[in-house]
């Protein structure tokens, strides 16, 4: 839960690409909490409501368990937690700790009982970089969830990803430096990001490197993939033009059906 006991000193090599193992309480700090009131406000405001009943809501990609502890509060009798980086997992735990946790790959996990809504959010399925792997995504969703049940997730398509997602960040604490590099490849349609981390324990400063990569899908192409895997689209927001997210352009909210 804390930097000293989650990971520190996790390096790329054996994280890998794509693993946030190490990096839970960083991600947590500059990540999750900065959004998670404006994004509960709109699953509760939006989404929710057209829901009958609040049995179970499965969080796929649930990282460090912030949403998920807004679901417990909410009122949800089960809120499963799925996501593979066992880092997340265990933060999840200490926010969370009413709710299950199974460490599982979104394109092909599955749960023994249908969910009312299955939620997967902040840049998760950014992660998934090729159609297939997306589409594996949409298909285990879709055997996870009732009839009728919401699927809300969010994609980032190309007005953004290319300006915001390129550039320098620096951060500089008295216990913890950070310094990352997003990179956009307009061949490959890939983010990149790196990031080297250092933060003080016991009087000794620890390095870890971490990269991630995403990329993005216009809105026709997510319709077609959710068709193909059985959902339908329900509704789509910009964040910064509907939703009103202090964000930038580029990122959508789409809420599907099965
Ligand atoms: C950007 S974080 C978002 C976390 C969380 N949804 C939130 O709202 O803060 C992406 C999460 O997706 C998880 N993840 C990435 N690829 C995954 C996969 N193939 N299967 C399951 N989880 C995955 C990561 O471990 C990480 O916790």
């Amino acid at each position: 839960m804390t930097r000293e006991s989650s990971g520190r000193g996790v390096t790329l090599h054996e994280g890998g690409l794509n693993s946030y193992d190490g990096f839970s309480w960083f991600y947590d700090t500059y990540f999750a909490l900065p959004i998670i009131e404006p994004l509960w406000k709109f699953i509760e405001n939006k989404c929710v409501r057209r829901l009958a009943s609040k049995e179970l809501v499965i969080d796929l990609c649930c990282g460090t368990g912030r949403l998920a502890n807004k679901f417990l509060s909410g009122g949800w009798l089960s809120v499963i937690c799925i996501d593979l980086s066992t880092d997340q997992l265990a933060f999840a735990r200490c926010v969370a700790p009413d709710a299950t946790f199974s460490c599982q790959d979104a394109r092909s996990f599955s749960w023994h009982e249908q969910a009312n809504l299955v939620v997967s959010m902040c840049d998760s399925l950014a992660h998934m970089c090729s159609t297939d792997d997306l589409l594996a995504v949409f298909k285990s969703v879709c055997r996870a969830l009732k009839p009728g049940g919401l699927f809300i997730f969010d994609l980032n398509d190309d007005q953004g990803v290319s300006e915001r997602r390129n550039g320098p960040f620096n951060i500089a604490r008295s216990d913890h430096v950070a310094t990352g590099m997003s990179v956009y490849n307009y061949e490959t349609r890939r983010t990149n990001l790196n990031v080297t981390l250092f933060s003080l324990a016991d009087e000794r400063w620890i390095r870890a490197d971490f990269a991630f990569e995403q990329t993005y899908y216009e809105r026709p192409l997510v319709e077609k993939l959710l068709r193909d895997a059985g959902l339908s689209l329900v509704d789509c927001f910009d964040t910064k033009l509907d939703l009103k997210f202090d964000f930038e352009l580029g990122r959508r909210m789409y809420v599907a059906t099965r």
